[in-house]
């Protein structure tokens, strides 16, 4: 389907999680217009394995392609861009695809302790993207890479209780934290919900550890390649709204 500057870019995820990534892309973006897709018929992708995730992305990439004509599209996931990325780009060659990754290099710049915890989901930290990401960006730091089950789900239902008890269980996995040697100065969270339950993760941390989360990054990033590919919508831009 032909896309053009005045098409919409689409986001997804497999539920809210992604709309963490949409809030910020809305600000980077604020003449651009979305499609925003959460797939939460078939939600948690977290820990459902590799073909699962791939097919469900596909089919959610080939709907806002193909049918709604996006101009962009924003994998608003870690996990489907774990499973799928390369299967994605390669079916659409010319678009501009932008997936999301646990934010390990930033984290091994900001971390003073070179202990860095990773909650992510088990789909996420199994994936051979992480493995390389580890191996790329983080090869002198120790990384406690924690396997979320459930959250993101617990998350998606608004569940408080079950939020509160999961963030407990896997901060304390994330630990011990502090400012010596061997202890965890930053957490990267590395599942678009989990910037959702912020608030309850840094009650079971002292407050000078660091959060970090994708959503700023993933929206420069598309910024920068719809730029690339004249596609920005916008006053002065070609074909803007
Ligand atoms: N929000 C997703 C991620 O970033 C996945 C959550 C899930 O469906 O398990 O990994």
């Amino acid at each position: 389907m032909h896309a053009d500057a005045r098409s919409p870019i689409g986001v997804f995820d497999s539920g809210v999680g992604g709309l963490s990534v949409l809030q910020a892309l809305c600000e980077a973006l604020p003449h651009e217009r979305f499609v925003y897709y959460a797939d939460t018929a078939h939600a948690p992708y977290g820990e459902r394995g590799d073909a699962y995730v791939l097919a469900r992305t596909l089919a959610v990439a080939n709907d806002l392609v193909e049918g709604r004509g996006v101009k962009a599209l924003v994998v608003a996931c870690n996990t489907a861009t774990a499973a799928a990325i390369h299967e994605l780009r390669a079916l659409w060659p010319g678009l501009p695809i932008v997936g999301v990754e646990p934010a390990l290099k930033p984290a091994v710049a900001a971390s003073r302790t070179g202990r860095i915890a990773v909650l992510a989901t088990r789909g996420t930290l199994a994936s051979a993207k992480f493995r390389r990401l580890q191996e790329t960006a983080a090869p002198r730091a120790q990384v406690a890479a924690v396997p979320c089950d459930g959250l993101a789900d617990a998350i998606e239902r608004a569940d408080a209780a079950e939020t509160e008890a999961l963030c407990a269980r896997y901060m304390q996995a994330a630990g011990p934290f502090g400012a010596g040697a061997g202890e965890t100065d930053t957490v990267v969270l590395g599942c678009t919900h989990y910037p959702f339950a912020t608030g309850v993760l840094r009650r079971h941390a002292p407050a000078s550890v660091r959060f970090l989360d994708t959503g700023a990054p993933v929206s420069l990033r598309t910024r920068q390649l719809l730029a690339e590919a004249g596609l920005l919508a916008g006053p002065g831009a070609a074909g803007g709204i």
